[in-house]
């Protein structure tokens, strides 16, 4: 067996998973309240017990999103020749030419603004949300939240199953980082050959 890379500690993967199914059980709660879909109500046991779910699935969200700060905000504000290069070729998904694309480091640069938009999103969608749950009688902050939530909640919408698709399928051999936190080391070398000469490897 090849030599393997460790690219996410233990607490990592944990935090991971949290946030992982804290935000699908909150964009499946929230599609559910956005549409009134009965069919969802139901499936939580009712309108209330929904809410119940969507408001503590989201305490638990933010706080592993915060969680996350130590592993790659320092990463996700690290920028340099190679990520505008990467910038410029839309990393390399948005055309079936055989250009090589720029050397990354352990994020790339789509992975860094991925990072950094679903923190800002994370915060504004969870004070929005915090302040529809406990703030009452202040009838417009009320319908500024839920302007604010709804579009913060388009966002993951998209953002999320993007991220998904390409942490699995669109990428075969990344997945085996959520579950085991290794890689292969020639995997590691050919995708983040800056991060391997850092370390050393
Ligand atoms: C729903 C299923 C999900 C799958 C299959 C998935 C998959 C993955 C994988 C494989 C990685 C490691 C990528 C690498 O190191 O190269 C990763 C990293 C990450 N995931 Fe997820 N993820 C999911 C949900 C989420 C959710 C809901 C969030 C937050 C809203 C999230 C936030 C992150 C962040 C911040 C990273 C590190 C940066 C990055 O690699 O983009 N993930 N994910």
């Amino acid at each position: 067996m090849s030599e393997m890379v460790r690219k996410a500690g233990n607490e990592e993967i944990i935090n991971h998973w949290i946030m992982a199914v804290s935000c699908i059980l909150l964009i499946i709660t929230g599609y559910g309240f956005l549409f009134q879909l009965k069919g969802v109500y139901a499936l939580f046991g009712g309108n209330y017990a929904m809410k119940v779910v969507h408001n503590w699935a989201g305490v638990v969200f933010i706080v592993s999103l915060f969680a996350t700060m130590f592993n790659y905000l320092r990463e996700a504000l690290t920028y340099d020749a190679d990520d505008w290069a990467w910038i410029k070729m839309g990393g390399g998904y948005l055309s079936k030419s055989a250009k090589k694309a720029p050397p990354m480091g352990k994020l790339n640069t789509g992975q860094k603004f991925y990072y950094l938009v679903i923190l800002a999103a994370g915060i504004v969608i969870a004070a929005s949300g915090f302040s529809i749950w406990q703030v009452q009688g202040n009838r417009a902050l009320t319908q500024v939240s839920h302007l604010v939530h709804n579009l913060a909640f388009i966002l993951f919408v998209v953002a999320v199953p993007v991220h998904a698709y390409l942490g699995t399928l669109a990428n075969p051999g990344t997945f085996r980082i959520m579950v085991y936190g290794t890689v292969p080391i020639e995997f590691a070398r050919k995708k983040y050959p800056k991060w391997m000469k850092e370390i050393g490897k």
